[in-house]
């Protein structure tokens, strides 16, 4: 089974465009349970722009599925992190400026950070995941860190224009995976994905975990979270059969 992460940050978007009460994403959080979600995504910004230091410590208290805090490896983030103890973080990089994340975090060139990090939430318990590129290199870098998982960033895939592009980003997320496997990592993988999206990555791709925010806060806005998520994890159970009778 895979299981799906919902990403809730843009429940806080809608609030903080106000800077008011509602919606608020802690009860987003209890619906997105009810409709299916395996995890719990936030990703807690030093700019706290949608996630506030209140919305994980409430999530913490009352979510009891796996919570997972997406963060960088900035000193106070990983402080408020180790204090509230999601069961995973995964650690993505940050730009003041980006809409949204750019690109997979640069394991390679900020190995000894990104490793005194990962020992000191192994330490406390908490898993670790990666958000990289499917980079052969980048891979290494990651089991080098000692992160128990990698999330390969679909964002290409997602964005392909054409179909051979596309085809193209598939075999690279699947080389990536395969790499990631030998070397005894869970792979995971996000960004992008949507409702149209989904299928033929689920078919073609081993994964664990998909992480899954924008698409689903968008259609939540109609039919409500609840329905939204669960619509979500039907695709991926169909799509996820599908690939195994076909073998
Ligand atoms: N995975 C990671 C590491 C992310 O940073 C994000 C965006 O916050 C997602 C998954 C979800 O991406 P999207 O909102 O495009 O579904």
């Amino acid at each position: 089974m895979i299981q799906l992460g919902v990403n809730i940050d843009h429940i806080a978007t809608i609030r903080q465009a106000r800077k008011t009460f509602e919606p608020d994403p802690v009860t987003a959080a209890s619906l997105a349970v009810l409709g299916g979600a395996d995890i719990i995504t936030v990703h807690l910004r030093e700019d706290q722009r949608h996630i506030q230091d209140r919305d994980v410590r409430l999530l913490r208290e009352t979510i009891f599925t796996k919570l997972n805090l997406e963060m960088s490896t900035a000193p106070e983030i990983v402080d408020i992190a180790l204090k509230t103890k999601p069961e995973q973080v995964t650690l993505v990089p940050e730009k003041r400026q980006e809409i949204t994340t750019e690109g997979g975090l640069d394991v390679v060139s900020q190995k000894k950070t990104i490793m005194d990090a990962v020992k000191r939430f192994k330490d406390a318990g908490i898993l670790v995941s990666l958000f990289i590129d499917p980079e052969e290199n980048q891979i290494a870098a990651s089991k080098d860190a000692g992160a128990q998982f990698v999330e390969l960033h679909t964002g290409n895939y997602a964005t392909a224009k054409d179909t051979t592009t596309r085809d193209k980003m598939i075999e690279k997320l699947q080389t990536g995976a395969k790499a990631a496997q030998k070397l005894g990592l869970q792979v995971n993988a996000g960004h992008g994905l949507t409702y149209q999206n989904v299928g033929l990555l689920v078919e073609s791709l081993d994964v664990g975990e998909l992480h899954i925010g924008h698409s689903i806060v968008s259609r939540a806005v109609f039919v409500g979270i609840q329905q939204a998520v669960s619509e979500m994890k039907e695709l991926i159970f169909k799509h996820n059969l599908q690939k195994h009778i076909q073998g």
